[in-house]
């Protein structure tokens, strides 16, 4: 086995920067003399993976990896050392001598040759295209609006009949176990070559050298009861987890993202269409791999996922496989087709490129996934809704952020800002989470004159608490709190309005206050409302909940009338009289509100 020596292995240390090369992979930010990133050998929300320039070592405190630039490279390829070392002599332009060892000279020679195969064969299909034996598939690419300078710039093809590729094969000189060894052709049990691929309309898949490694062929008539697309098996040259489709073409977009795709079809039409920044996962569910293999080209991937195909699981699950390697993910929103190459037909470049100025993060993603659990018409499921959603907020580590999301979202659901900061808070000092606090703007309560009505918190608490009932609640209530409290009671204007809307409606039942409530225009008001609705009463037992406000109201009245009287009897202008009945009342007064306690 040839082995390098320590003086080669030097040299191409030396070539090979280790925050250069891990860059490739791992988003790095420099902190004092070192850098660090989120780990890519751990699942990790904080970095703890650092790497010294000084030193040409990295270490991972979450998962103890650590190393020089070689065991990283194999590591993270998942290659052996020398691999690594090989790999990254290539990277640095050092020529390395020869191998001596006949074993991996045959590995290599078998690699070499698999390529040159595939090579050949893509040009061998994509040659068959423009012959008149063809015509199906000539129809085919007609019917999918394929034009003459995607066929070229995608190699497509069409694949032969029986075993076409397997005589032009053996005729070009390669030998059977190189022909077999790429799959694209199978023995049968009688002995017989068979190709694998006949009469379906190929696709070269190239790595991001261009290089053919495998290919997909999709069949042409959709009568036959055969799968839809057939793709190369994995082998020597090709592993399907670590291939993205149209990468090689994608890398040498300067757009500023990368969008990925599902489905061949919908790679091949965005990038005739002008969006060349478009690569497809192939049906398959993302791979650690391959997001990584994204990072390396660009930081922000768009997902664009058929609308009705993989579903929001595998959405999720794609996002999160993104963010893990450091990607900023957004999920591209498509209405009005099943996957982009319909839309892109139908609606247009500018159109498409609209949907990608506009693709939302996880978090807002996931908002809308729970958008759709609730109805928000309901004012118990849009409290539970709103509940959630805080829980979602509370979750986000970096505080502007979250700032930012609790903004749109306040924005977007025509909800209190500040209600939703203060409910974030209550979740984020729960956890114990680090006393960051999120900005927290007070609200000053607002009377009519716009001058500021200072009302104390408890009182105001209780308000917002009848408010809550009624709304929420009104069978059980309406008919003891609207009968029993005045709507002079209540010190914010919001809250008295809201009463006597409430006190007005012609039928007491959710629906109707609902309406009524909502019917008010008036922007402080509905904040003022959606706050109380998010708001956590913690009520076990509603029949309490009344006693206890009926109480409080009750000593209320009781001692603004104390107040009242003690003001009237400092009066001169009051007879004497009139004092004596007062003193009389004031002292029931005292002693009721002594038997309250
Ligand atoms: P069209 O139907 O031609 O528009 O194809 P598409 O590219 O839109 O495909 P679709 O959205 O149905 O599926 C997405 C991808 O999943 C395809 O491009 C294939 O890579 C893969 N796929 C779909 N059907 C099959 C199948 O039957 N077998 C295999 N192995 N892969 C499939
Ligand atoms: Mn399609």
């Amino acid at each position: 086995m040839v082995q390098y020596s320590d003086e080669l292995k030097e040299e191409i240390r030396q070539a090979n920067d280790i925050v250069d090369v891990v860059s490739q992979y791992v988003t790095l930010k420099r902190s004092g003399r070192n850098y660090f990133g989120l780990c890519p050998f751990h699942k990790e929300k904080s970095p703890s993976f650092s790497v010294s320039p000084d030193r040409q070592y990295y270490h991972c405190f979450g998962c103890n990896k650590g190393g020089d630039v070689f065991t990283f490279v194999a590591d993270i390829e998942k290659i052996s050392f020398k691999e690594a070392m090989e790999m990254l002599a290539e990277r640095a332009k050092i020529e390395l001598p020869t191998s001596d060892d006949p074993e991996l000279n045959k590995r290599q020679y078998m690699r070499s040759r698999m390529y040159a195969i595939n090579a050949d064969t893509a040009i061998f299909y994509h040659e068959r295209l423009y012959k008149p034996l063809a015509k199906i598939a000539q129809d085919y690419v007609k019917k999918r609006h394929l034009d003459n300078k995607t066929l070229k710039a995608f190699k497509i093809g069409y694949s032969g009949e029986y075993n076409d590729l397997y005589k032009f094969l053996k005729a070009k000189g390669y030998k059977d176990n190189e022909i077999l060894a790429t799959g694209l052709v199978n023995k049968n049990d009688r002995g017989e070559f068979i190709d694998r691929f006949r009469k379906r309309l190929m696709f070269p898949i190239m790595d991001v050298s261009g290089k053919v490694v495998a290919f997909g062929g999709r069949k042409l008539d959709e009568n036959e009861k055969v799968a839809k697309y057939i793709n190369s098996n994995e082998n020597l040259v090709y592993s399907k987890k670590r291939h993205l489709f149209a990468l090689n073409l994608a890398k040498q977009s300067d757009a500023k993202n990368i969008i990925l795709v599902e489905g061949y079809m919908d790679a091949i039409s965005l990038h005739q269409r002008g969006i060349n920044n478009v690569v497809a996962s192939l049906g398959t569910a993302l791979t650690d791999e391959q997001a990584r293999l994204l990072r390396k080209y660009s930081e922000q991937i768009i997902l664009s996922y058929d609308s009705d195909g993989a579903g929001q699981e595998a959405i999720r699950r794609g996002i999160e496989i993104l963010e893990a390697q450091g990607c900023d993910a957004r999920v591209l929103q498509m209405e009005g087709a099943k996957d982009p190459d319909e839309f892109i037909i139908k609606y247009g470049t500018a159109k498409f490129n609209k949907l990608v100025e506009n693709a939302i993060s996880l978090t807002e993603f996931k908002i809308k996934m729970l958008k759709q659990k609730y109805n928000l018409d309901n004012p118990q499921d849009k409290v539970k809704f709103l509940r959630e959603v805080t829980i979602l907020l509370s979750k986000i580590d970096n505080s502007i952020e979250r700032e930012i999301y609790i903004d749109k979202f306040a924005l977007n659901y025509d909800i209190s800002k500040d209600a939703i900061y203060s409910e974030v808070n209550k979740i984020l000092y729960k956890k114990g989470k680090p006393k960051e606090e999120v900005l927290d703007k007070k609200i000053p309560n607002l009377s009519k004159e716009g001058e500021e009505n200072k009302i104390d918190a408890s009182v105001l608490k209780r308000e917002n608490m009848i408010i809550y009932l009624l709304v929420n609640n009104p069978v059980e209530t309406y008919n003891t709190l609207i009968e029993k409290i005045s709507e002079n009671y209540f010190k914010n204007e919001h809250n008295k309005q809201a009463f006597s809307i409430i006190k007005s409606v012609e039928k007491a039942d959710i629906e109707s206050i609902n309406k009524a409530i909502s019917n008010i225009e008036d922007p402080d008001f509905q904040n003022h409302i959606s706050e109380i609705m998010l708001s956590d009463y913690e009520i076990t037992s509603i029949d309490k909940c009344v006693e206890d406000i009926l109480s409080t109201y009750n000593k209320s009245i009781l001692q603004e009338r104390k107040s009242e009287i003690l003001k009237k009897l400092d009066d001169e202008k009051v007879t004497d009289e009139e004092k004596n009945q007062l003193m009389k009342e004031l002292n029931d007064i005292i002693i009721k509100l002594a038997n309250r306690k």
